[in-house]
């Protein structure tokens, strides 16, 4: 009876299935009170669901859930709200135009419909000192850091009340520096005996911040296990069943300029100057790797490479061929495949299907088109091969990508990009979200390409990703190379000390 007293929450026995697909089966989850609780496992194994039945965003089909010991039934998440349970979500939900104060009270039963501003910011200002979070309350949302929103995000669900808090892929949309910012007010919330459900895809993360591990694979429970004395290589294999080879082959070398710039200027989305005079070469054959904390102009770049930024001045050619100010299909036309940062903005259409969505970049090839319409046949054909080859997971080409788990999202973005890829692939963050074994198998596609002779480059605020993927490194710092690595020079302490600024860990 000790044990049933220290639990926050417990699901038992929960099954969920949509449309014939099983998302979970027969899990039981135990969360105890001042517990970080890890929720790991490949994409599509059943994390979010599971979370989104916790959170009353779904309803089980079968099983119960007992919170503080009594059985709960939720409808809605104002009900799961209530009963202790809160959740952050993968995308955020936060109104935009709105101030931090107004997000803040937006939905609250608390708040009266007429209140007067002054009012709303005294009350979210009580609200984050009572908590420890601060976020300038009169600052509206489309100003704030991603960090930041998800500080508003968190202080939403903890100002209704809530014990448990899940974090879905929390730190995914972070750079190193605010996700450290993040565990620290984990640490303190389960210090204060809230309970913190955290979703990552980042082993050494989990293992860093959390007290226990559930994993799952293909939507049953497979073990819950202390994190204290837990490796990487263990969990993957924990995950996927497999060992997995974690190497990539590098070479010198010798191909031909692809991808040039020369000395370009560009401005950020809020008319900042981002890019302080690039000049940087892609040869075809290698992977030359970005290295650089994240807002340090290494978005920009990929944007004015792919067309979908202007740049202010400077030349960009690719092939031979001067791009500079042309359209994204003008460049894609090239043989351009561009894996981006924000793969549901950018990438794809949510709401639009797998189908639509696998031949975005194909539509008008002439296997595909009779030049006035779509050949119906053809069109289902090459979804169904872009799929399988990418090994996405999904019920049917017919269903909307945005109902696909958020990996599966990026294994179809990023296998359409990299067939279209002949001469030049910009993968901008192309693991992010992914699982062990769909980041094993993103990079051996970056890899495939490049060995065909194209140009990648490649940008990741994950070091180690870097330095395992690159043959040459250039490393970013507000908007300038500040020096670039041949295999041979890599140093990690010397990278590190560029990414700050520090020119002294320049090569020669
Ligand atoms: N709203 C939905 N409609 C149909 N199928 C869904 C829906 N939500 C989830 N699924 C399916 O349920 C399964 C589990 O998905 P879930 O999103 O829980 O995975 P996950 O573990 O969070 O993966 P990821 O790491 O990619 O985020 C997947 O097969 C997914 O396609
Ligand atoms: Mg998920």
């Amino acid at each position: 009876m000790g044990e049933s007293i220290n639990l926050a929450v417990e699901a038992k026995g929960i099954s969920k299935s949509f449309g014939g697909v099983l998302a979970l089966d027969n899990v039981n989850l135990e969360l105890r009170k001042g517990e970080v609780h890890a929720l790991l496992g490949e994409n599509g194994a059943g994390k979010t669901t599971l979370s989104n039945i916790l959170a009353g965003l779904y309803r089980a089909d079968g099983g119960t859930v007992l919170v503080d010991g009594a059985e709960r039934e939720f409808h809605s998440p104002s009900q799961a709200i209530e009963a202790g349970i809160g959740m952050v979500h993968q995308h955020f939900r936060l109104v935009p135009p709105m101030t931090v104060a107004e997000n803040l009270h937006l939905g609250s039963p608390d708040t009266p419909a007429i209140v007067s501003q002054k009012k709303l910011v005294a009350s979210a200002r009580r609200m984050m000192d009572e908590i420890g979070l601060e976020v300038d309350p009169t600052a509206r949302v489309w100003q704030l850091s991603v960090g930041e929103q998800q500080r508003v995000e968190i202080l939403r669900v903890l100002a209704r009340g809530a014990k448990v808090l899940i974090l879905d892929e929390p730190t995914a949309v972070l750079t190193a520096q605010e996700a450290k910012d993040l565990f620290v007010v984990i640490r303190r919330l389960v210090a204060g005996g809230r309970t913190v459900v955290f979703i990552s895809h980042k082993l050494n993360e989990v293992i860093e911040i959390s007290d226990r591990i559930t994993v799952l694979r293909g939507g049953k429970h497979v073990v819950t296990r202390d994190a204290a004395g837990a490796t990487p290589r263990e969990l993957a294999r924990l995950m996927t069943g497999e060992e997995l080879d974690n190497s990539v082959e590098h070479r010198t070398v010798d191909g031909s300029v692809v991808l040039d710039l020369i000395d370009v200027f560009a401005r950020n989305h809020r008319g900042i100057e981002a890019l302080h005079g690039v000049n940087l070469q892609v040869r075809s054959g290698e992977i030359l790797g970005i290295a650089g904390v994240s807002g340090n102009g290494q978005t920009e770049l990929s944007e004015v490479v792919t067309g979908l930024r202007r740049t202010q001045s400077g030349s960009i050619s690719i092939a031979g061929t001067d791009v500079t100010g042309g359209t994204t299909r003008s460049i894609a036309e090239l043989g351009v495949g561009h894996i981006p940062e924000d793969r549901i903005g950018v990438g794809m259409a949510g709401s639009a299907s797998v189908k639509d969505n696998a031949i975005l970049r194909h539509y008008r090839s002439s296997e595909l088109s009779s030049g006035t319409r779509l050949k119906r046949g053809s069109v289902i054909d090459f979804a169904k091969r872009l799929v399988a080859a990418g090994r996405v997971q999904t019920r049917s080409i017919n269903m909307p990508a945005g109902q696909m788990s958020g990996g599966n999202q990026q294994r179809l973005v990023a296998k359409r990009e990299s067939m279209i890829a002949d001469r030049l692939l910009v993968a901008a963050h192309p693991t992010r979200g992914l699982d062990v074994l769909a980041t094993k198998e993103v990079q051996s596609a970056i890899v495939e390409r490049r060995d065909n002779g194209c140009a990648v480059l490649m940008i990741s605020d994950d070091l180690d990703e870097v330095m395992l993927m690159s043959d040459r490194i250039a490393v970013m710092y507000e908007g300038r190379v500040m020096g670039i690595f041949d295999r041979s020079q890599f140093d990690r302490e010397r990278i590190g000390m560029l990414m700050g600024g520090q020119v002294e860990g320049a090569p020669s």
